[in-house]
């Protein structure tokens, strides 16, 4: 086994949910700061990053969100809370930044690469991500699905699927952002349990916005580890072809 691993094998298995923090504890939220940086370089689909983290430092914010946390202690005691949010409806924004980079690096648009990398996000992104018109555009997406049925062809593509793809990606980068704390000395909470319209009226966030999790963060206290930890066999969940 590669060091590396022991050393990654470590944090995964320190990695806990833990519920009660040390509300005392002289938190360094540079910590979180630099958690946040790796987090953001986790795999995401189609590298269009619709992602945002909100960061809950101030008293008045923390107490407001863990009381919109359903007043889990994970929240009423973290030092911080982060709020991790799929933004579906950012997707020109995004793409704009992307096409921008791209011209950059490959500046021309007739290069094979370029040709193909171009008409992905200038034909593909678009089709995928526009739904305005859900009606409309589910329609046009189940035409192509019929005219490639003959071959493998991507099939979660409908305006219902478009939150999923985001939601997959910002749980991704929640999972690195967890795994990071740990490994600078700290813990966190997941949270899912929580009143998603309230929070979105509260950050200012539009209506496609989708709160995929809070996470609490601290300096855990052992009682904050509430037993442990379980998982189902391994023959339940893994399956080789
Ligand atoms: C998406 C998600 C939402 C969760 N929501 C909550 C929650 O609202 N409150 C809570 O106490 N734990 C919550 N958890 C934590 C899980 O209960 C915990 O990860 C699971 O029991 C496994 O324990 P472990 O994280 O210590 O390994 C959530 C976890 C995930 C991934």
């Amino acid at each position: 086994m590669n060091p590396e691993a022991k050393i990654f094998d470590d944090i995964v298995n320190a990695r806990r949910s833990v519920r009660k923090f040390d509300s005392g504890y002289k938190f360094d939220h540079q910590a979180v700061d630099r958690s946040i940086d790796r987090a953001i370089l986790s795999a995401n689909s189609s590298n269009m990053q619709l992602w945002e983290f909100y960061r809950i430092t101030s008293d008045k914010a923390k107490k407001d969100i863990a009381e919109i946390c359903l007043n889990q202690n994970a929240a009423k005691t973290a030092n911080e809370l982060l709020v991790f949010v799929a933004r579906p409806d950012l997707w020109k924004q995004r793409r704009g930044k992307l096409i921008q980079h791209f011209q950059s690096i490959m500046p021309d648009k007739e290069e094979r690469k370029a040709k193909l990398t171009y008409q992905y996000y200038e034909k593909w992104i678009p089709n995928l991500y526009d739904i305005r018109f859900p009606w409309f555009s589910d329609l046009a997406k189940k035409a192509l699905i019929l005219k490639n049925s003959s071959k493998p062809f991507m099939r979660d593509i409908f305006s219902r699927d478009v939150p999923i793809i985001c939601h997959k990606s910002v749980a991704l980068a929640a999972q690195t952002f967890m795994l990071s704390i740990k490994a600078e000395g700290y813990d966190s909470c997941p949270m899912e349990g929580l009143d998603s319209v309230r929070l979105k009226t509260y950050l200012n966030l539009p209506k496609a916005a989708e709160i995929s999790m809070v996470i609490g963060v601290g300096k855990g206290l052992p009682e904050g580890v509430y037993g442990d930890r379980f998982r189902v066999p391994k023959s339940d969940v893994v399956f080789e072809l």
